[in-house]
């Protein structure tokens, strides 16, 4: 064996694909693997030719890839297996090479379960989860398969019925945000708080009571409206990063086999969206 076989051997690499480079699954990857000593790597591939980005994975030996914007649907048919819960989604975020086998998994659900969990209890609990676009399917999936009661809205109320039907859930109007009070917990998996519309609220202030539980998974800006209103008004705030961090923490686990090192990851992934 050559040395570079030798040290190839040795390094384990992970990455992303995307059209879109990021860096915050790198710097919260990064971080993990040197907080922990392991031997990996990542590396955020821009990838346009979806199919041979998978291809290469297989060549290469490449342990795992975190998906995104676009391909976490067009990937599905292109794996050898994929978790139950990620098929019901329709979108894998997280591939893992396993003997030569691509397995596709949703880690964005689990990150919204564990980000509400370490405030407050998931199964049993009222959800009210704004939004069912690609972000708002992954959560209400999550906590839908976590034992919670979940209630969906949606500004085109059909997308709403479809996958209220699908988690066994109740579909409502976007006026139901109006009624935040009636829930234990509220997610925002709508796109309102970021970009042109980010001076927007999804729930009305006067709407939150003191003591929700109230999510935001837009974490650009980190402050967003609803966060802001939420905040006002005494609400129990979790802001959009730590979903984040919690679906890479899952994928950490997922590459490495190891538990994810919260702390070195979070402060990572502050630096970037601070
Ligand atoms: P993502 O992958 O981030 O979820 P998406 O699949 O495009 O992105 O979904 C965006 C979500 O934000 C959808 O629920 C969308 O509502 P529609 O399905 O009716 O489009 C919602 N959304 C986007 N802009 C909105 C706006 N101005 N008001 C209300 N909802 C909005």
């Amino acid at each position: 064996m050559t040395n570079a076989h030798a040290y190839a051997a040795k390094l384990t690499l992970c990455g992303s694909i995307s059209l879109y480079p990021v860096s915050l699954g790198a710097a919260m990857h990064l971080a993990g693997y040197r907080a922990l000593g392991l031997p990996f790597t990542y590396v955020p591939f821009r990838v346009t030719d979806l199919g041979g980005a998978i291809t290469g994975m297989r060549a290469l030996g490449i342990r795992g890839l975190g998906v995104s914007m676009p391909y976490k649907q067009q990937i599905l048919p292109l794996l050898d297996g994929i978790d139950p819960l990620a098929a019901k989604i329709g979108a894998v975020n997280t591939v893992v090479q396993e003997d030569g086998r691509l397995l596709g998994y949703n880690t964005d659900c689990v990150g919204a379960v564990r980000a509400i969990e370490e405030i407050a209890p998931v199964k049993g609990a009222r959800a009210l989860v704004l939004g069912a676009g690609g972000a708002g399917r992954a959560v209400a999936h999550g906590l839908a398969d976590a034992g919670a009661e979940v209630v969906v809205t949606n500004r085109s109320l059909d997308k709403a019925e479809a996958l209220a039907a699908e988690i066994g859930g109740r579909a409502a109007g976007v006026e139901e945000a109006r009624n935040a009070g009636r829930y234990d917990v509220v997610v925002n998996a709508t796109s309102v708080g970021m970009g042109e519309i980010a001076a927007e609220s999804p729930v009305p202030e006067e709407a939150i009571p003191a003591g929700l539980l109230v999510m935001d998974i837009v974490y650009k800006p980190i402050e967003t409206a609803l966060v802001r209103a939420a905040t006002r008004q005494g609400a129990r705030v979790i802001h959009g990063g730590r979903m984040l961090l919690h679906q890479a923490a899952r994928q950490f686990e997922l590459y490495t086999g190891e538990r994810a090192p919260l702390d070195a990851m979070d402060a990572a992934l502050r630096e970037q969206i601070a």
